[in-house]
């Protein structure tokens, strides 16, 4: 039985999946500054016997868990998460995994000195649209992938305060330049890449209009080539006044795509399938007509009572068994720090007119010298 702490009420999206596997895991603690936050988790959790705390260290040192769910804002993921691998406990981080080049490589040496288990909670890898794609993708249906696109528009601007005063978003989110979100856009579609990796960004943005005074770009379009010489766009947009489409992505191969449609009328596929080029007469098919090909896991029901058709399930599951099994899962601590370096230096990037920056190698064993923005 794996016990699990919880730090930042947001980590309650784990409780619904944690539930659903009462002989795996179980929540024996919750840390939040908020005495709110924490009369709520207490009603939502359920457990007479759940121990609640406000300092963070007393959790870590009081309470009887083996890993922690960070998910407080995101100025404090590194700090928090270094804390509870210092401890001995495994655990799974909110986005973005850090917020400055330094934070990722503290954190990348404390995780390899733990021998402890990171996992990045990239929720959007795990929707079941996004695993769908991977598996067509995986079985050749577009080709072989040149490029991939992913948006997050969502207009954030409603968050800038915090129950009257100016809140941790201003700063941390909308107050720095560039993609300062982007692992929603690019998990999913470098899921589609298999071992690729991105080796240069370049960022640019239409300036900043906001009424608000939000040091933000209006928005960011970040252009990443892959090792491989192929391409990925994505846009974070947290400030433009539009309704949300916090999940659009696009795949192309040499085969055929697939757009998650952003107004409506659900996801699309277009293919060759008998292998014949078609020349200019490609047409939609829904992306579902292909369910048959979702993951076995993702049919079984088995994750429904956690949400989002499986996908808050699943990804506390691959938590659960990583600690299980000792082996870090496919959303380590390297790929945490590759898409959340793409945020870093596209701050750099859109500050100096769309200049090109070498993505570090992210990978075990970097020596001193590796750790550096080459400019
Ligand atoms: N994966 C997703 O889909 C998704 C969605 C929303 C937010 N997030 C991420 O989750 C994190 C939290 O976002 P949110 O919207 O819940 O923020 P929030 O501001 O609504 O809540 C943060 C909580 O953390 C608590 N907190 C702050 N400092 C603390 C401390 N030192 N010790 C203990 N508790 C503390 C606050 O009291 C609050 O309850 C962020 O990193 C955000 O990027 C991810």
């Amino acid at each position: 039985m794996i016990k699990i702490g919880i730090v930042g009420a947001r980590g309650l999206s784990v409780v619904q999946a944690i539930k659903a596997m009462p002989d795996e895991a179980k929540i024996t603690a919750m840390c939040d500054l908020d005495e709110g936050a924490l009369q709520h988790a207490k009603d939502q959790i359920g457990d007479p016997d759940l121990k609640l705390y406000r300092i963070y260290d007393d959790m870590l040192e009081k309470a009887d868990i083996d890993a922690v769910v960070v998910s407080t804002p995101m100025q404090l993921h590194v700090t928090q998460s270094i804390a509870a691998l210092q401890a001995g406990k495994h655990v799974m981080c909110e986005v973005t995994a850090a917020v400055s080049m330094d934070e990722l490589w503290w954190l990348i040496e404390a995780v390899e000195k733990s021998g402890k288990i990171y996992m990045y909670a990239e929720n959007y890898c795990y929707m079941p649209e996004v695993q769908l794609v991977r598996q067509l993708v995986k079985k050749g249906f577009f080709g072989e992938i040149y490029y991939g696109e992913g948006e997050y528009t969502h207009d954030c601007t409603s968050l800038r305060t915090w129950h009257g005063k100016t809140g941790w978003r201003s700063y941390w989110q909308m107050g720095t330049r560039g993609s300062f979100y982007p692992t929603h856009s690019l998990g999913p579609v470098m899921q589609c890449f298999d071992d690729d990796r991105i080796v240069s960004i370049a960022s640019f943005s239409p300036g900043n209009h906001n009424p608000f005074g939000l040091r933000n770009d209006d928005l960011t379009q970040t252009m990443c080539q892959l090792e491989s010489g192929k391409l990925v766009k994505i846009r974070v947009d947290t400030i433009s006044p539009r309704p949300h489409a916090m999940a659009y992505y696009q795949i192309q191969g040499t085969k055929g795509c697939y757009e998650s449609q952003r107004l409506g009328g659900g996801p699309m596929i277009a293919l060759d399938e008998d292998g014949k080029p078609r020349e200019g007469c490609y047409t939609w098919k829904p992306l579902f007509d292909y369910k048959e090909y979702l993951p076995e896991r993702y049919k079984s029901g088995k994750g429904d009572a956690a949400g989002h058709g499986g996908g808050d399930y699943y990804i506390v599951k691959d938590f659960i068994e990583a600690i299980k099994t000792g082996v870090q899962p496919e959303l380590n601590v390297y790929k945490a720090a590759e898409w959340t370096s793409v945020a870093l230096l596209s701050q750099l990037s859109v500050t100096n007119n769309g200049r090109l920056l070498e993505v570090p190698n992210f990978r075990a064993g970097m020596s001193w010298a590796e750790k550096k923005i080459k400019i």
